[in-house]
């Protein structure tokens, strides 16, 4: 995509389109739509005073032009209410805009900086929220299709348009970043919405090299053999019963003091949850390509923060395999022994995702960081608990939960805590191991957490699920159906929030 900023008045672009909007309920038309519209002899005015626009949030009228302005037409979108508005709302409606303007046909638009000094909004920020909302909605998974390609419709081009161009260098200060933040975040979209026949481990490590290449990280990847010599008999326990090899892949990005201890990230890799020997049955299986999500954002986070150059050190993990029955298959009743030396009764082979985190956060604590934060599609019992418009966040430290609910409510990607309470543990008790992998049938999602646990030692930790987050049934204004590349947004905010060191 490529996003232009100029400064100039909208009335005035010669535009395919340009976008221009409303506040719900609010007679006064803000000041481009005002000027535009005495242009127009008082079109707008009159499509709000007959109700047929009311500037709802994310309302959508498009308007075709004869004359009275160069650009030739004009899409109308509601913001929603004038106290309510900040970068969600400005994210949605963009997405939503150019979502319009893409089904229309239209390749390119120009629009002015919405939302810009109503509620403090900066405009840097709304440039940001522009650029976000338009470059994620704008998202379209079209890798497979190989007939009528050419049928296939795509904005190349937006124009943002700042009329007083005082604030030009920060108004392209945050159009970047949120180009930075969209594109990473649809890289992990596409990640997720290949299937696992595509992204397999090798696959993830080759793209974590590319990364590392590309934007100057150093990448490991442990293979099996390694992996066995450090003994982590906890995530090979689920790559045992598939073909494809695992990779244990660490991505580092040194933007700190050399003495400055990093921050890791850790995301589950499990390229197809098939459920093992405890097999999961076949409706909506092929949903579990996405079971690598956590792993994906971990990718998309680090390519992010890479091109954002944050002062802070970070390490990504990426423990990646299969989930696959067969004849050498882990199986229930199996106990298996963890890198950190504690033992495992494998009750239920499907909860593997805790398998494989309990040595990528062993494997994290050996760094000594100053937080862990891991990300999984860990639970369906995170799903019932609070579908999907919230990560479930778990942890043991409450200012570092605290600080990612921030961030969440920040960049729109809420997170809501659920309490991992000590009497917890006691679900998770084997008569046969130091644990056993399924918690029984309450508080699934929670008793998952308090697995983990048993491998960060004393480091801050917090567990986020996104079982329910990161994939969507049904379109969001800037988030299509599928794959929703939920962490990327939530983690950047906090990492950047943590380099400024005013967290
Ligand atoms: N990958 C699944 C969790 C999941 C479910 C993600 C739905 C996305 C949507 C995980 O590995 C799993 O199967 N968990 C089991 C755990 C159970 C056996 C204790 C679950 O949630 O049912
Ligand atoms: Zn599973
Ligand atoms: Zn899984």
């Amino acid at each position: 995509m490529d996003v232009k900023i100029k400064k100039g008045r909208i009335e005035k672009e010669a535009a395919e389109a340009i976008v221009l909007s409303h506040f719900e309920g609010e007679e006064s038309l803000l000041e481009e739509t005002a000027a535009v519209d005495r242009a127009l002899g008082g079109q707008i005015r009159g499509l709000i005073a007959s109700g047929e626009f009311t500037g709802k949030l994310n309302q959508i009228l498009m308007l075709h032009l004869r004359g009275g302005i160069p650009a030739r037409r004009i899409l109308l979108v509601g913001l929603g209410k004038k106290k309510e508005v900040g970068t969600e709302k400005i994210r949605q409606a963009m997405g939503s805009a150019g979502r319009s303007i893409r089904e229309a046909g239209i390749k390119s638009f120009s629009t002015p900086l919405h939302g810009r000094g109503q509620n403090k909004i900066s405009p840097s920020e709304s440039a940001q929220s522009i650029v976000e909302g338009c470059l994620l909605g704008l998202y379209q998974f079209t890798a497979y299709r190989t007939e009528k390609r050419d049928e296939i419709k795509e904005v190349s081009q937006i124009t943002l348009v700042d009329r007083t161009g005082g604030k030009i260098a920060e108004v392209a200060g945050g159009s970047r970043s949120g180009q930075i933040l969209a594109e990473a975040v649809n890289f992990v979209r596409d990640l997720c919405n290949h299937p696992s026949n595509v992204v397999t481990p090798s696959r993830l490590a080759e793209e974590a090299r590319t990364l590392a290449r590309e934007f100057g990280l150093t990448c490991r990847v442990i293979e099996k053999n390694e992996a066995e010599s450090l003994g982590m008999g906890a995530f090979l326990s689920v790559a045992r019963g598939s073909l494809e090899p695992p990779k244990f892949i660490i991505l580092e990005y040194r933007g700190g003091k050399k003495r400055d201890a990093p921050i890791v990230i850790v995301g589950k890799s499990v390229t197809f949850d098939s459920g093992g020997i405890s097999i999961k049955p076949a409706e909506k299986m092929e949903q579990m390509k996405t079971d690598m999500s956590g792993g994906a954002t971990v990718l998309g986070t680090m390519k992010a923060l890479a091109q954002f150059r944050l002062p802070i050190s970070v390490v990504g993990i990426l423990p990646a395999t299969e989930n696959m029955p067969s004849g050498t298959a882990v199986k229930p009743g199996d106990v298996v022994r963890a890198m950190s030396g504690k033992t495992i009764e494998v009750i239920n082979t499907d909860a593997e995702g805790r398998m494989i985190l309990a040595d990528a956060l062993a494997y994290a604590a050996r760094y000594k960081p100053s937080a862990i934060v891991d990300l999984a599609t860990l639970t369906g019992a995170c799903v019932v608990a609070l579908g999907s418009h919230a990560t479930g966040v778990m942890g043991t430290n409450p200012k570092l939960i605290e600080r990612l609910k921030a961030a969440g409510e920040h960049c729109g990607e809420r997170v809501w805590e659920l309490p991992l309470w000590d009497v917890y543990h006691e679900q998770i008790k084997s008569d046969v191991a130091d644990m056993k992998n399924v918690g029984g049938r309450g508080g699934g999602a929670i008793t998952a957490a308090a697995f983990l646990r048993q491998f960060v030692g004393d480091t801050p930790w917090a567990h986020l699920d996104i079982a329910g987050t990161s994939w969507n049934d049904e379109a969001r204004p800037y988030a299509p159906k599928g794959a929703t590349g939920v962490g990327v947004r939530l983690l950047i905010q906090w990492l950047t929030e943590m380099s400024r060191g005013r967290a």
